[in-house]
């Protein structure tokens, strides 16, 4: 299995309203974001739709994309955006990518200019990041048309209690087995921060939208039938589990430790919106909310190949991207600190290799396209 490099990851702490450093980077979030591109890729219509009915301002038109990691997936999502903005103007247009000040923007900036050249092969596309927590204001009052975030939104501002002693998730294990409980009381206050952080992101973007603005919020999530928490935490607390039993996590470690992140059901996603008071609902109008199912590529390619070793490593390499730096931060500060970390991984993988069915995983998503009202 193809490590992630250690090194700077290790030394951050999640700056004010964040409760991640960002994705494990240099190249590996980008490696291993094929699924959360396919949940992207099936609302990229209403990326066209939006831009059809968003007022085209005589300057810039601006467009923004929050939470966008090593940036494939957000170039990926600009290049849409650009195209259908140049079907509608001939002036300047400006992408702007927004993550945390310590996610690893340097894939970013090597991709968006590819041989000195916008990488959106237009001279009047000019491209910036911005490093800032999506939960406040982070671009000029009233200067952007097109607004949107994708798989970034479940990560939370804050962590609402303090431990979670018996299981990783707020979500909960999975209903099929999963090893671990989490209280009814502790999931209603993770439940009210998800909606509360839904609250303050559209009160944010609201500052930064030009009245008739466009704002597309997706973000992993649970309906009936799947939840995308499902498997990949479970394999994850288990392969931890397995580390306190032979002693090199303490149980008190184990119990303070937590991924800081919400699935929500669609109705927890729009409730802001619909919901006074929250204090957000007379910004926007709601055009359109659904949640939805899409395959996944590494279960797809197991089906067809039916390789274990490759299927689980791109499974455990896929939530390594997006575990890892909170993990790191919950372990003590030692020398073997990286080396336990890739024993955790390394024994969530072995588990999948020897017990496949106990970690079914399958993406469950939701978006919402809103309008900035007057
Ligand atoms: C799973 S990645 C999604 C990346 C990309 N949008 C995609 O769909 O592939 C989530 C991103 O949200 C960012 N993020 C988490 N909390 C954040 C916050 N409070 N403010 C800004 N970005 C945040 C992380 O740093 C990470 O890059």
């Amino acid at each position: 299995m193809r490590k992630p490099p250690a090194g700077p990851q290790d030394s951050k702490t999640p700056v004010p309203h964040a409760t991640t450093t960002g994705m494990t980077g240099q190249g590996f979030y980008d490696a291993n974001s094929a699924p959360q591109w396919r949940a992207i890729e099936a609302v990229l219509p209403w990326i066209d739709e939006a831009v059809a009915d968003m007022p085209v301002p005589s300057g810039v038109a601006s467009l923004a994309d929050f939470g966008c990691s090593e940036g494939r997936n957000s170039i990926a999502v600009m290049q849409r955006a650009v195209s259908a903005c140049r079907a509608r103007t001939g002036g300047p247009i400006q992408t702007l990518h927004c993550d945390l000040p310590t996610n690893d923007f340097s894939k970013l900036f090597l991709g968006l200019r590819p041989e000195g050249r916008s990488v959106f092969g237009d001279d009047a596309v000019f491209s910036a990041a911005v490093g800032g927590s999506m939960f406040d204001q982070l671009l000029p009052p009233r200067s952007v048309s097109l607004a949107t975030t994708f798989n970034a939104i479940g990560f939370l501002s804050t962590k609402p209690v303090p431990a979670l002693p018996g299981y990783l998730l707020p979500n909960g294990p999975s209903r099929r087995g999963g090893n671990g409980h989490v209280s009814d009381a502790d999931r209603a206050v993770f439940a009210r921060q998800a909606k509360d952080d839904v609250a303050a992101f559209l009160k944010a973007r609201a500052a930064e939208l030009v009245s008739g603005g466009k704002l597309l919020v997706q973000v992993f999530g649970c309906t009936d039938e799947a939840r995308t928490c499902d498997g990949i935490y479970d394999v994850l607390n288990d392969a931890v589990l397995d580390h306190v039993a032979s002693g090199e996590i303490t149980q008190q470690t184990y119990e303070a430790y937590y991924q800081p992140v919400y699935f929500r059901q669609l109705q927890e996603l729009v409730a802001p919106v619909q919901d006074s008071a929250f204090g957000v609902s007379d910004l926007y109008r709601l055009d359109r909310a659904e949640a939805y199912e899409v395959s996944v590529p590494f279960n797809d390619a197991f089906a067809q190949t039916g390789d274990l070793e490759v299927y689980a490593r791109d499974y455990v390499n896929f939530f390594r991207a997006f575990t890892e730096a909170v993990l790191v931060q919950a372990l003590p500060m030692t020398d073997g600190r990286a080396a336990l970390v890739d024993r955790i991984y390394d024994r969530a993988r072995d588990r999948l290799i020897a017990n496949k069915d106990q970690y079914p995983f399958r993406y469950a998503a939701m978006a919402m396209l809103l309008t900035r009202t007057a």
